[in-house]
C-alpha cells in the first residue's frame, strides 16, 4: 500500500505560534495567581515555642500562638495576608458538646487577638464547627441515637460566630454544613454590632476521604462509639452531586454570606466552575490536607516534582473559577512567586 502522505492544505491557524517562547508565553498566559489570593491555614496547640511536625502534612506543624504570629509575619513578608486558624484542642478540653467552642479565652479567641495586636494588617478567618471541641469528632451535637442535630448546633455556632467577631476575626467561615448556619450566624453577627464581619460560606463542602491529614492534625475524626456516626455524609455532601452545590449556593446567597467556598479543590473543578458561573460572589476553593499530602509523599518517593505539581494544582483551581485559595503550600507558592518575577 503506498503511503504516501496525501497533501493536506498547510494550516493557517497554528496555536504553537504563541508558545514559542517564554516571553510570548507571558503575554497569552490567561490565570495568574497572585499570593494575595492566598489563605494560609494554621493549626494552634497551647503553649510557648512550640512546633510540632504534623506527619501527614510534611512542612506544616502545629503551632503555639508565640510561633503562629511568626509564621503570619514571615507570610506577610511574601504576600500572604490571610490566615485561617484551627485549633488542636487538648484531650482533656473535649466534651460531647464540645463546650469549649464557647470560651471566650479559648485557644482560638487567644490566637486571633495576639495576630490582630501583633499585625493589625493581617485578615484573620476562623473556623465555625464543633469538631475540634468535641469528644464526638462531629461537627454538630449528637442526639443519644446517633442524630447529628442541626438546630441546636447552629445556636451554638451562632454564639461561636460572635466570640470570635469579639476576638477580632474579620471573616467567620463555617465549614459545619448545617443548614440555616449562614442566616442565624449573619443574625447574631449584626445583633453584637458585627455588621462588617464578613461569612466566607463552605457551601459545597463534600463528604470527602481527603480531609484524613488534617483530622490527625487537630486529632479530630469521628469517634468509634456505639450511636456516634462514622462518617459526616449526613452533613456534608455527596461527592456525585453537582446539582445539589448550586441548591447550597442559593441558601447561602440568600442567607446573608459574602464569599462561598468549594471543598475540596482539585476533585470538584467543575463544582467551581459551576459556581462561578451561577454567582457574581467572591469563590474560594479548599486545596485540602490530602491533596496537598499526596503530592508531598509522591515527592519524597521522588515520583513526582512536587513544587511543579503543586503549582499546577493551584493554578487549576484558579482557572476553574476560584478567586480565593486556602492552601497549605501558600508559603512555598508565595516564595516561588517572588523568585520567579524577580
Ligand atoms: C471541619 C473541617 C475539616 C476541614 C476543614 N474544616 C475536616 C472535616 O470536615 O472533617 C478539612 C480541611 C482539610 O482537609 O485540609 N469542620
Amino acid at each position: 500500500m503506498n503511503s504516501k502522505t496525501p497533501d493536506l492544505p498547510r494550516p493557517l491557524r497554528r496555536p504553537r505560534r504563541l508558545r514559542r517562547s517564554a516571553a510570548i508565553r507571558g503575554l497569552v498566559r490567561e490565570t495568574r495567581l497572585t499570593p494575595d489570593r492566598l489563605v494560609l491555614p494554621i493549626f494552634l496547640i497551647d503553649g510557648e515555642n512550640r512546633d510540632e511536625p504534623i506527619d501527614a502534612m510534611p512542612g506544616r506543624s502545629r503551632l503555639s500562638i508565640d510561633n503562629a504570629i511568626n509564621e503570619c509575619r514571615r507570610a506577610i513578608e511574601l504576600g500572604v495576608c490571610a490566615f485561617d486558624v484551627f485549633q488542636a484542642t487538648d484531650a482533656s478540653l473535649k466534651t460531647p458538646e464540645g463546650k469549649e467552642a464557647l470560651n471566650p479565652q479559648n485557644l482560638t479567641c487567644r490566637a486571633v487577638r495576639a495576630i490582630k495586636k501583633a499585625l493589625p494588617q493581617a485578615c484573620c478567618i476562623t473556623d465555625i464547627a464543633l469538631d475540634p471541641y468535641s469528644s464526638m469528632g462531629h461537627d454538630g451535637l449528637i442526639s443519644p441515637t446517633g442524630v447529628v442535630l442541626n438546630d441546636e448546633t447552629v445556636d451554638i455556632l451562632a454564639k461561636m460566630a460572635v466570640l470570635h467577631a469579639e476576638a477580632g476575626a474579620d471573616i467567620v467561615s463555617p465549614s459545619d454544613m448545617m443548614d440555616g448556619r449562614v442566616r442565624a450566624i449573619r443574625t447574631a453577627l449584626d445583633a453584637a454590632g458585627h455588621q462588617d464581619v464578613a461569612i466566607l460560606s463552605y457551601t459545597a463542602k463534600y463528604a470527602s476521604a481527603f480531609y484524613g491529614p488534617f483530622r490527625e492534625a487537630l486529632d479530630s475524626a469521628p469517634v468509634d462509639l456505639p450511636n456516634v456516626p462514622k462518617d459526616k455524609k449526613t452533613y456534608q455532601m455527596d461527592p456525585a452531586n453537582t446539582r445539589e452545590a448550586s441548591i447550597e449556593a442559593r441558601l447561602d446567597v440568600e442567607e446573608g454570606a459574602d464569599i462561598l467556598m468549594v471543598k475540596p479543590g482539585l476533585p470538584y473543578l467543575d463544582v467551581i466552575a459551576r459556581l462561578r458561573a451561577e454567582t457574581d460572589l467572591p469563590i474560594a476553593a479548599y486545596h485540602v490536607s490530602g491533596e496537598y499530602a499526596m503530592i508531598k509523599a509522591a515527592g519524597k518517593m521522588g515520583w513526582l516534582d512536587e513544587d511543579a505539581c503543586m503549582r499546577e494544582s493551584l493554578t487549576a483551581i484558579a482557572r476553574a473559577g476560584a478567586d480565593v485559595i486556602f492552601t497549605y503550600a501558600a508559603l512555598d507558592y508565595a516564595q516561588w512567586w517572588h523568585e520567579s518575577s524577580a
